[in-house]
């Protein structure tokens, strides 16, 4: 079973969203995945009312019960665990940080954000996990070329010494009519822009989880 933990101290990132597009594309034929609430505000939660009893199954919990659910979550045979965490709330942070195989980091590209964005991998780094950032809220591309603000902000955190995502996630109004729906863009509009992007990165995420399985 492989953990996922998306954090960052910082509010508004992605979390939540980023945590409801991989959990339903992280469902194995076999394995199903397994959503992990606990952020007190439970936007995740909220989500997952709408969407009704489709998969992925959703637990409401504190930090402190991770170790004992991610065990239960274990002999029950789910694939993969996703754990949506609260911005600002250290122990929780760290918690999810520690049950997990890959802890990932949502930003948005703007400069504020990445001052802000430092200390959260530093938390990752600080017991021993190697975070990857994930750019979202960006600006759509117009050409082959990413726009500069993009371009600038992967620098910024490859020289904070950060590993970065490829795809960059942009900010697109389909994602907010999937949520409100209780489902994602991949579900609600296949075939475009959004649902690519979120593809593409559940792919890196994937091939992160595959490598860093394989470095154990
Ligand atoms: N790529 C995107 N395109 C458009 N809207 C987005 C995108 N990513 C997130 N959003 C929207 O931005 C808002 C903040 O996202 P979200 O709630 O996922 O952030 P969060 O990091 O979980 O926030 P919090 O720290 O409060 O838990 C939400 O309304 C969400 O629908
Ligand atoms: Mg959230």
């Amino acid at each position: 079973m492989q953990v996922i933990a998306i954090t960052s101290r910082k509010g508004g990132v992605g979390k939540s969203t980023l945590a409801m597009h991989l959990s339903v594309l992280a469902a194995q034929a076999d394995r199903p995945a397994l959503l992990l609430d606990i952020d007190p505000q439970r936007s995740l939660t909220w989500w997952h009312q709408i969407r009704g009893p489709d998969e992925p199954k959703l637990i409401e919990a504190d930090a402190r019960e991770l170790p004992e659910l991610v065990e239960a979550a274990r002999r029950e045979g789910f694939g993969r665990i996703i754990i949506d965490t609260p911005p600002h709330a250290e122990d929780s942070i760290l918690g999810a940080m520690r049950a997990a195989d890959l802890v990932l980091v949502p930003t948005r590209p703007g400069p504020l954000d990445l001052a802000a964005v430092a200390s959260t991998l530093d938390l990752a780094k600080r017991i021993g996990k190697a975070p990857l950032a994930v750019l979202n809220h960006c600006p759509a591309r117009t050409g082959s070329a990413e726009p500069s603000i993009v371009a600038e902000a992967r620098a910024a955190l490859i020289e904070m010494g950060a590993t970065v995502a490829a795809t960059a996630l942009a900010n697109r109004v389909a994602m907010s009519h999937a949520i409100l729906t209780g489902s994602t863009v991949n579900e609600h509009e296949p075939d475009g822009k959004a649902a690519a992007e979120v593809a593409a990165l559940w792919q890196e995420v994937e091939a992160a989880l595959s490598a860093e399985g394989k470095a154990r």
